[in-house]
């Protein structure tokens, strides 16, 4: 019979994620459907039971959702756990389990570059999303992470949870020629504008600068760090790989991540290079 996955969010309209599952789907010749499904708060409980009712097979969670999921399911994988946030649930066979697919995407998509783990990492911003890159980088084996905030006692927790270490967002400034990996994980750079989280005047040639954000394709960050001859990543391929860790839980299959890169790419209007 056919299966049905889906992805439950408010707002939800704009999502990628079922252009990416369905076309994934179709290659392996699934025969399955993901579909979006707005979601308001209040009605996240009735929601899953409906989904459950239904037999959904998997879903993913998205703002503002990621956390109040947590107390309906039945099992947590560690990812989740560590974060209190789930943005993947699949079923099998028994259990609705959550996990957390965002840092380890994330990370993956920055392997794909060969990157060094003995390399000095530089996390800029201490939210949500800097925890889950930097518990995944260290689950990766990344051996030196430094993170910087405005906040800086939320950098201060996060270096102390991690191993790592903390510094003010004007140290790292000056420290900058220190750091192989930059990652760019504020949302300064999602609003229009030319703001930069930090000064990049003192970047080295050659680093690695990566943002977590895809729309825009290009931030001010990625702008100033490709006019100081670093290595640019952009948000698609994190996004691109939590997708694809959530595709392999709920069909065993690995999809073809570097072709979902391209298409994305151009669906953002974007031109696609693989470097
Ligand atoms: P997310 O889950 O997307 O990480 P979050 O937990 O609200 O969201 O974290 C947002 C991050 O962006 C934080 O590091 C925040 O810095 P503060 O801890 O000082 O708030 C950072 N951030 C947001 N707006 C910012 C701005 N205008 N300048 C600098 N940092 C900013």
């Amino acid at each position: 019979m056919k299966k049905w996955y889906a992805v439950i969010g408010d707002p939800i309209a704009h999502s990628l994620s079922p252009f990416m599952h369905d076309t994934w789907f179709e290659e392996h010749g699934i025969d399955a459907a993901y579909i979006p499904i707005h979601v308001e708060p209040s009605q996240l409980e009735k929601s899953f039971e409906a989904m459950k009712t239904l037999s959904i097979s998997g879903f993913n969670i998205t703002l503002p959702h990621k956390q109040s999921i947590v107390p309906f399911l039945h099992k947590l994988e560690e990812s989740a756990m560590q974060m209190n946030t789930v943005n993947t649930v699949h079923y099998d066979g028994k259990k609705f389990v959550g996990s957390n697919t965002d840092g380890d995407g994330f990370v993956q998509s920055m392997l794909v570059h060969q990157v060094d783990k003995t390399k000095k990492v530089l996390l800029i911003g201490a939210g949500g999303a800097a925890r889950g890159i930097a518990l995944a980088l260290k689950r990766a084996g990344f051996t030196d992470i430094t993170v910087t905030n405005r906040t800086f006692r939320r950098a201060e927790e996060l270096a102390a949870e991690i191993g790592g270490s903390s510094v003010t967002l004007t140290e790292s400034e000056e420290r900058l020629a220190e750091f192989g990996v930059l990652i760019q994980t504020t949302s300064v750079g999602l609003a229009t504008g030319e703001a930069l989280p930090i000064s990049l005047d003192r970047v080295q040639a050659g680093t690695i600068a990566a943002d977590i954000i895809y729309n825009p394709l290009e931030t001010p960050f990625l702008k100033k760090a490709e006019e100081k001859n670093c290595v640019t990543l952009n948000g698609v391929g994190m996004f691109v790989y939590q997708g694809a860790i959530a595709f392999e839980k709920w069909t065993g299959i690995q999809p073809d991540t570097e072709k979902m890169i391209q298409l994305i790419t151009e669906k953002l209007g974007g031109t696609y290079v693989n470097n």
